[in-house]
């Protein structure tokens, strides 16, 4: 949806919905919450920090002296990982369920939170002996199976550092991802199961570490899940199973600095090389456990909570691996695809195990919807009772089915409003307070401060648009890019001095409630997923074939943007090439070779030129209008008019695929 159809269809948007009385009533965040954190921020999150279990207290809250870089609870001392588990054990709670895992196929495990414990002391112990320490980086590459929260619960426990690297990723993203970090070991499985088959995982690590391309790599613990055979290396190569038979089951967790760092995690930014985003240990758990409380509502003892996120993303890590942990929640993990082996897979398993709060994403929603409602009601959702959605603005028109269809026209939608770098939930309804409208975030969380500014970093007033900024530090912000404090200040500190710029549009409407309304920046958002504009183009110009390359994100209908590429082909190199289609096909599948399936342009044009400003900068803007199929927009600053009458001509004459 473009920026102005948006905010049409905001202006016609009036609906709200209250909590039943009933719901507001039982709920864990009353109104009272947003006085009580606006009275004093800095006390109330010392308060939501003495939730988690301290080995060493801590007396300092915020020390902000070095803004941009944060240090929250500095001098307390806690376990990340005994947070997550040995704490419920010792109070009892052993023998809750922490995971029910569903794997694609049909089989299950069942952890408690005593098992999922023993197997986080054995996983510890198994990267102790490999030499992992605190503060060493081991990188996972694994399907949503439990090993994956078990690795990264066993990295915590240690104090060492994790990256995780989506299984999607391409061997070269993932090479990336390893150098930067200097990873001293991977964890990863010979495959895991998606659309019903055995996906292989272990190539891509095999490839990623050829030549000695990523010389800080030790060893490789190898998960088997599929069975599928495999190339081995003696002498790095390790099978996970065989390490953990080995290993004790005793561990006892150290205590590391509030501070000590827990995750670096890559994401997208403006330029070709993705961002290590820091994250530490005290105010990220803090503010992950505190909004997975009372945005969801929590009940530990009684609810099934389901997050449909990879461990790959940031929904996956603070909502899957850690916030749920923390406090003791009873979830559910699955393995594969929506639609395997049948398009209801999803509602089965909400009924089969009486899911009580579910978390996805607006372009999953989308995906059932257009599959129409017969689907979910063949099953039984009542057991619903608080629906989350996060990664993109979500379409009033979805948020009404979800609403509707899956939540049976009473259920709460908390749509939630954050980012990698923000590492836990800062915009969103809270489900027993709120009014909540089809399509907006709304409300800034209790203790956190978030405006939208004009150009001039003024708050902009009710019923105008303009930029999202975070005004206030918050305990689970980033700590940095690793190894890149530049970075760091020139892409969120230098736009509006003294402000986080969270690189989203946003509008206040009538009532001051939040409307996100997408990236302002290179940024593309595919299927809640970002993408970077200029990391497809590099990929596309390291084709032999491609001269230049502009890459657009054009509204789509399921996936909310989808990747629109203009490529200028070499003609010297292309003259055996085949039909632009053909050229598309292979240009496509390199690009998902370079960096994954998910970056995949939906379409390739082949064009002759390609819009600039007399500057050369590529006027990006216009792409859209054609990848859109709308009127091309102001052309006046572009180097050569014409240039736009023969692309729009080239494409409406239907020449490219
Ligand atoms: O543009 C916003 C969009 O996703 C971006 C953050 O992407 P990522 O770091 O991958 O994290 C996604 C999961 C937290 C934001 O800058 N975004 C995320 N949630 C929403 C959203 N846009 C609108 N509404 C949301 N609820």
């Amino acid at each position: 949806m473009s920026e102005n159809d948006l905010i049409s269809s905001l202006a016609s948007e009036s609906r709200s919905f209250a909590p039943s009385a009933e719901f507001s009533r039982q709920a864990n965040a009353q109104p009272e919450i947003y006085a009580h954190a606006a009275a004093n921020p800095e006390a109330f999150w010392a308060e939501q920090a003495h939730a988690l279990t301290w080995h060493k207290p801590f007396t300092k809250t915020l020390d902000w002296s070095d803004a941009p870089f944060a240090k929250w609870f500095d001098d307390g001392e806690l376990n990340v990982a005994y947070n997550c588990l040995d704490r419920h054990v010792e109070n009892g709670l052993g023998e809750r369920v922490a995971l029910f895992f569903e794997g694609e196929p049909g089989d299950t495990q069942v952890f408690t939170y005593a098992t999922l414990t023993e197997a986080v002391k054995r996983a510890a112990n198994v990267l102790a002996d490999l030499g992992v320490t605190a503060g060493d980086r081991v990188a996972i590459y694994l399907p949503m199976i439990p090993e994956a929260i078990i690795s990264m619960l066993a990295v915590a426990r240690i104090g060492a550092i994790h990256s995780v690297v989506f299984g999607g990723f391409s061997a070269d993203s993932l090479a990336t991802r390893i150098q930067d970090a200097e990873a001293k070991l991977v964890i990863t499985a010979d495959g895991g199961y998606r659309k019903g088959k055995a996906s292989a995982l272990k190539p891509a690590v095999d490839e990623a570490l050829s030549g000695n391309a990523c010389p800080s790599v030790q060893h490789v613990l190898v998960v088997q899940r599929t069975g599928q055979s495999v190339e081995w290396f003696e002498t790095t190569d390790i099978w996970w199973h065989e390490a953990m038979n080995k290993a004790s089951s005793e561990h006892t967790a150290q205590a590391f600095a509030a501070e000590n760092p827990l995750f670096i995690l890559y994401t997208s930014g403006t330029t070709g090389k993705p961002k290590g985003i820091l994250h530490t240990s005290g105010g990220y758990l803090t503010q992950a456990a505190f909004t997975h409380r009372n945005i969801f509502d929590l009940k530990p003892e009684t609810d099934i909570y389901w997050c449909t996120a990879d461990v790959g993303w940031i929904t996956g890590h603070s909502y899957v691996a850690y916030g749920p942990l923390a406090n003791g929640a009873t979830q559910v993990i699955y393995e594969g695809t929506p639609d395997a082996p049948h398009p209801g897979r999803w509602w089965e398993i909400i009924q089969k195990y009486g899911v009580t709060i579910l978390y996805t994403a607006p372009t999953a929603i989308r995906s059932f919807m257009k599959l129409g409602r017969q689907i979910p009601d063949a099953f039984d959702l009542s057991t619903l009772r608080v629906l989350g959605s996060v990664g993109e603005p979500i379409n009033p028109e979805a948020w009404m089915w979800y609403r509707d269809v899956i939540g049976g026209g009473s259920a709460p939608i908390v749509d939630t409003w954050w980012q990698t770098e923000t590492g836990a939930i800062m915009i969103s309804p809270l489900p027993g307070i709120t009014h909540t409208k089809p399509g907006s975030a709304q409300v800034p969380m209790s203790g956190i401060a978030a405006d939208v500014v004009d150009d001039h970093g003024h708050s902009v007033a009710n019923g105008h648009g303009g930029y999202l900024v975070i005004s206030e530090p918050w305990p689970s912000m980033l700590r940095g890019i690793w190894r890149d404090p530049e970075r760091f200040n020139e892409t969120y500190w230098s736009r509006f001095h003294g402000q986080y710029f969270a690189g989203d549009g946003a509008k206040k409407d009538a009532d001051g409630d939040i409307w996100l309304l997408g990236r302002v920046d290179d940024v593309m958002n595919v299927s809640g997923h970002r993408l970077s504009t200029t990391e497809i183009e590099s990929a596309l110009v390291s084709h032999h074939w491609v001269a230049e390359a502009a890459v657009v994100g054009a509204r789509d209908e399921l996936t909310g943007q989808a990747v629109v590429a203009f490529v200028i082909l070499r003609q010297d190199e292309i003259a055996d090439a085949g039909s632009d289609a053909d050229i598309s096909k292979i240009l496509r599948d390199h690009v998902a070779k370079e960096i994954g399936p998910i970056a995949k342009p939906r379409q390739i044009m082949v064009v002759a030129e390609l819009p600039k400003t007399r500057s050369g900068k590529i006027m990006r803007r216009l792409l859209r209008d054609v990848a859109e199929d709308r009127p091309i927009g102001d052309v006046t600053t572009l180097a050569d008019s014409s240039v736009m009458n023969i692309i729009s001509g080239k494409i409406a004459a239907g020449a490219n695929d």
